[in-house]
């Protein structure tokens, strides 16, 4: 048997960058072979096995056909007598799709060199459309990547409009797609995520909601940019250049949902788009199964980032109620990456990226204020129970406008 490094290693290796996860595929094995060698099989579909000492993953080479919709629908050929190439030829990307063996000789039968020298992503052969989850890992390659100069081959952009526009993308699983979606948003461009789903027509596909900002007017004096969607890919950016958590990044592709559902006669202004933007972030959080924190953060950003551009502004009673909304005595962090989302929002602007804002450590005081304030003395002075909160609230709020004076004095 022989066996070859796969995929990602060999792809990152050549760019020198560093290498994370190897894979590894084996020519002229059979199971019981692998077994007997002591490798550990995982998982029920696939000849795939970990290697008793390291614990890296072996695949058989193995050709496969897609027998129905969806990524159940796969059978898979594993045998002997597939060849390097054989394997090869039915993954995704040509860069992707080099091996290499211990003596780092290639095996580069379709061309992903090349393409690594020309910066193109482009598909390995029409085997590509059997799982229409690449459409994805093709818009996160390119967002991984976009630094380098790398962008995706015309003829590439047409198989993913046209696996688009068959409506496959609607079979792939909550699951699938989210891992996709999370990675490529934690990547250095996220913006270009977005922008080649776009581009494809997939975005329209996997959330209308956010192609729908796409050609929707907000008023020149705040977004010189105008356009919405073009708004939105720009606070992704900032949120990427500004290092912020996956939390942070998903609630920046949501918060103005709300701005696609003004009617026309109402453009450029968005009134109430806080609110009503939010059975839209649910039903996006829904559709992928998101992660609580990052449904929670999307949701309340999508309320409140009005609130915090306006913090200095709000009444004491306004900013109590905020603060409140948030939980900032039990959950800190949250309303700190509430701040982050804010302060993204206001840079993502045509001009305005270096902007300072100030309403970010006035919303950290104000919470600190309202934070300081003891219920030691209220027990003490035989509060109890829902007067107890009503104390606290009064004092909290006191607080808040003796913060307010002295801040904006
Ligand atoms: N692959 C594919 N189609 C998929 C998933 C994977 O063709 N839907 C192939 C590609 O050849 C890929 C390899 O399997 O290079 C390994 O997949 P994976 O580990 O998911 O990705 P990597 O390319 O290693 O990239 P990453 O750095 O994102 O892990």
């Amino acid at each position: 048997m022989q066996v070859y490094k796969v995929g990602g290693a060999v792809r990152d290796r050549l760019l020198g960058l560093p290498v994370t996860d190897v894979d590894r595929v084996v020519v002229g094995a059979t199971t019981e072979e692998m077994l007997a060698k002591g490798f550990r099989p995982v998982g029920a579909d696939f000849p795939v096995f970990l290697h008793p000492k390291t614990g890296e993953e072996y695949a058989l080479a193995r050709t496969e056909r897609k027998s129905g919709r969806g990524y159940g629908g796969f059978t898979f050929y594993a045998s002997p007598e597939v060849t390097l190439e054989e394997d090869l030829i039915r993954r995704d990307l040509t860069i992707n799709a080099m091996a290499e063996d211990d003596q780092l000789n290639l095996t580069d039968p379709y061309h992903g060199q090349r393409d690594l020298e020309a910066r193109i992503l482009r598909h390995v052969s029409p085997a590509f459309a059997e799982d229409p989850l690449r459409v994805l890992r093709v818009a996160r390659f390119a967002a991984r990547y976009a630094g380098l100069g790398f962008t995706v081959a015309d003829e590439t952009m047409d198989l993913m409009r046209q696996l688009s526009e068959s409506g496959e993308l609607q079979a792939l699983t909550a699951e699938r797609s989210w891992k996709e979606i999370s990675r490529a948003l934690m990547e250095d461009h996220p913006q270009v995520f977005i922008q080649v789903l776009r581009d494809c027509g997939a975005l329209k596909e996997l959330m209308p909601e956010v192609d729908a900002l796409f050609g929707v007017p907000q008023p020149e004096t705040h977004h010189p940019e105008i356009d919405t969607g073009l708004h939105t890919l720009s606070v992704l950016e900032q949120s990427a250049l500004h290092k912020q958590p996956l939390t942070v990044r998903w609630a920046c592709l949501l918060h103005d949902l709300g701005k696609g559902l003004t009617p026309e006669e109402e453009w450029p202004r968005h009134i109430a788009h806080e609110h009503t933007g939010l059975k839209l972030i649910k039903a996006v959080n829904e559709r992928f199964k998101v992660p609580k924190d990052c449904q929670e953060l999307a949701l309340l950003v999508g309320q409140y980032h009005t609130h915090g551009h306006r913090a200095l502004e709000l009444k004491a009673s306004t900013l109590l109620e905020l603060l409140q909304s948030f939980d900032i005595y039990r959950r800190p962090q949250r309303f700190e990456e509430f701040i982050s989302a804010c302060e993204m929002d206001a840079r993502g602007r045509k001009g305005l990226e270096q902007r300072s804002y100030p309403q970010a450590d006035y919303l950290r005081g104000a919470a600190k204020a309202a934070r300081e304030v003891a219920v030691q003395p209220l027990l003490e002075q035989g509060f109890k129970g829902p007067e107890l909160g009503e104390a606290l609230k009064r004092e909290r709020l006191k607080a808040l406008k003796a913060y307010k004076e002295a801040a904006t004095a």
